[in-house]
C-alpha cells in the first residue's frame, strides 16, 4: 500500500509546528491557518533510523577549535569572532535587495585569495536565484577575480548533496537562498517551512560530516522573521542579520546567535556601485549632514552596537491630524515605544499629542532596540512639536521610564567617550538630568 511510504504531516508555515491532522489554528503560535500539509517519506525516516550510531569520547575528540579560517572581509570576521570554523554553519539573512549576494560574492573573492598562500582550495557557490550569467555580470561590476569558484545553477536539494559528495577539497560551500532548494520528497512548494527545513537539514548534515563551513542565505519578511521558518535559526551555529536602508547606504552585519563567538558585535558597511566598503568609522557617517541641523525635530544620540559606540540622528514629526486616532508611524524604532513615548509626554510634559500624527525614524535605516534610544527620540517629538531646535552639537541618552523619569543605560562612559571624541559639547543622561520635565526647563534655560 502506497500508506506505507509516505504519511502526511501537517506543518505550521509560522513556527513549524507539527500535527498529525489539520488543525485551523495553530495550538503552538496560535496563527490561523497556517497548517500545511507535506508528504514525508517514512522508509526515508526510518532508514535513517537504523544507521549505526557512533559514541565518541570527549578526550578523543581531534578538536578544530582555534582552527579559524579568517574571510578576509574584517567587519564580518569581527562579527563571527574571528572567521570561518569547520563544519561552522551560517545564516546569512537579510530583506530582498539589501546586499546579501553582494557580500557573498566579495567574501567569496577574499577568502581565495587569503588561502591562496597554503593550498589551493576551491568554493561552491549553489546560485537557486540567479544565473552564472548574472553573477558573472555582478563579479565584474564588483572588480572581483573569483578564479576557483564554482557555480552550480540549481534549487534541486539532492543535486547539490549528489555534487558535494563527489567534489572533495572544497572550503566552503554557499547556498543562495534556501528559500529556494526543494527535495522532491516533499510535496511543498520552495520556500515553505517543510521544504526550507528539510533541505537546510541536509545540508547541514553534510558540513557537520564533512567539515566544511556553509553559508546558507535566508530572506527576511519585512517584519524581520527569516520567512516563514524561524525554525532555521536553532538549526544552524550563527545567524547573521544583515540590514539597512535600501535607499540609504549604510549596512549593518549583526550576529544574533554564535555558538563560535559572541553576539551583539556589529559589521558596518557601505554600499556602493563597486559594492561594499568597511566602514572604520562609523559614528562619524552621520556627522557629514552637520550644516543641515537648523531643523527642529532631530536629536542625536549614542546607541551601543556589541561593544561599539555608534552616533546615530533620531527624527521626528508631529504635526496636526484631521484623522480620529491619529498615526503613528515608527521607523528604526518599536512601534509600541513610540505608543510610550506618546503617552509619557502627553502625562508629563502636557503636551496635546492625542490630536497629532507622529512620525519617528532613525535616520540611516537602522534599527535600535535599546532602550537608551529613548530620551533622543522623546526630545525629537517634543522639539518638533514645539519647533524648538535642539543644538547640533548636544546629545542625548537614557531610558525613559512610565514617569518620565531619565534611567541609567549601560556603559554610559564608553557613550560619553565617543560623543566628546566626535566633539559634541552638551550630553544629556541620566547623570545630568533625572527626568523629562528637567531636560525641557534646562533647554529654556538656555534661552532657547
Ligand atoms: N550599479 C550599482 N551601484 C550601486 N549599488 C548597486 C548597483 N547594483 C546593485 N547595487 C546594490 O546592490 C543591491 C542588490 O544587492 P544583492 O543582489 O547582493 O542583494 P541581495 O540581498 O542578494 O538581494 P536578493 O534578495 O534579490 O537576492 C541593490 O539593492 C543596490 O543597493
Ligand atoms: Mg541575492
Ligand atoms: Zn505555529
Amino acid at each position: 500500500m502506497s500508506s506505507s511510504k509516505t504519511k502526511s504531516v501537517f506543518v505550521c508555515q509560522s513556527c513549524g509546528y507539527e500535527s498529525l491532522r489539520w488543525m485551523g489554528r495553530c495550538p503552538s503560535c496560535g496563527d490561523w491557518n497556517s497548517l500545511v500539509e507535506i508528504q514525508r517519506d517514512v522508509k526515508g525516516k526510518s532508514a535513517k533510523k537504523h544507521r549505526q550510531a557512533t559514541l565518541v569520547k570527549l578526550s578523543e575528540v581531534r578538536t578544530k577549535e582555534g582552527q579559524r579560517h579568517p574571510t578576509g572581509i574584517g567587519e564580518l570576521d569581527r562579527v563571527l569572532g574571528g572567521g570561518l570554523v569547520p563544519g561552522g554553519v551560517i545564516l546569512l539573512a537579510g530583506e530582498p535587495g539589501i546586499g546579501k549576494s553582494t557580500l557573498l560574492l566579495q567574501l567569496t573573492a577574499c577568502y581565495l585569495c587569503q588561502s591562496a598562500k597554503n593550498l589551493r582550495r576551491s568554493l561552491l557557490y549553489v546560485c537557486g536565484e540567479e544565473s552564472p550569467n548574472q553573477i558573472k555580470i555582478r563579479a565584474e561590476r564588483l572588480g572581483v577575480s573569483i578564479g576557483n569558484l564554482l557555480l552550480l545553477p540549481t534549487t534541486d536539494t539532492d543535486e547539490v548533496l549528489q555534487v558535494l559528495s563527489r567534489e572533495k577539497g572544497l572550503s566552503l560551500v554557499i547556498v543562495d537562498s534556501i528559500q529556494a532548494m526543494t527535495t522532491i520528497d516533499l510535496s511543498g512548494t520552495a520556500g515553505s517551512v517543510g521544504q526550507v527545513r528539510e533541505s537546510a537539514a541536509r545540508l547541514i548534515d553534510w558540513a557537520k560530516h564533512s567539515n566544511v563551513p556553509l553559508i546558507l542565505v535566508g530572506h527576511v519578511t519585512k517584519e524581520g522573521n527569516i520567512a516563514g521558518p524561524k525554525v532555521l535559526e536553532h538549526a544552524v551555529d550563527t545567524v547573521v542579520y544583515f540590514e539597512g536602508d535600501q535607499y540609504g547606504q549604510l549596512r549593518l552585519l549583526r550576529a544574533t546567535k554564535n555558538r563560535f563567538g559572541r553576539t551583539g558585535e556589529v559589521g558596518v558597511f557601505r554600499m556602493s556601485g563597486k559594492g561594499l566598503i568597511a566602514v572604520a568609522d562609523p559614528s562619524s557617517l552621520f556627522l557629514t549632514n552637520k550644516k543641515e541641523g537648523k531643523i527642529s525635530g532631530a536629536v542625536k544620540t549614542v546607541i551601543l552596537e556589541g561593544t561599539r559606540p555608534l552616533i546615530l540622528e533620531v527624527q521626528a514629526i508631529a504635526t496636526q491630524s484631521n484623522l480620529m486616532s491619529p498615526r503613528r508611524l515608527s521607523r528604526g524604532v518599536n512601534r509600541n515605544r513610540l505608543q510610550l513615548y506618546v503617552a509619557v509626554l502627553q502625562k508629563h510634559l502636557h503636551l496635546p499629542l492625542y490630536k497629532e500624527d507622529v512620525i519617528l525614524n532613525i535616520a540611516g535605516g537602522i534599527r535600535v532596540e535599546e532602550p537608551a534610544v529613548d530620551l533622543a527620540c522623546c526630545l525629537a517629538i517634543w522639539s518638533s512639536y514645539k519647533n524648538k531646535i535642539i543644538p547640533q552639537d548636544w546629545i542625548a541618552f537614557g531610558e525613559i521610564g512610565l514617569l518620565g523619569e531619565v534611567r541609567r543605560v549601560r556603559e554610559e562612559e564608553k557613550r560619553n567617550e565617543e560623543a566628546r571624541r566626535l566633539g559634541y559639547k552638551k550630553i544629556i543622561s541620566a547623570k545630568t538630568v533625572s527626568n523629562l520635565r528637567e531636560v525641557i526647563s534646562f533647554l529654556f534655560s538656555r534661552g532657547r
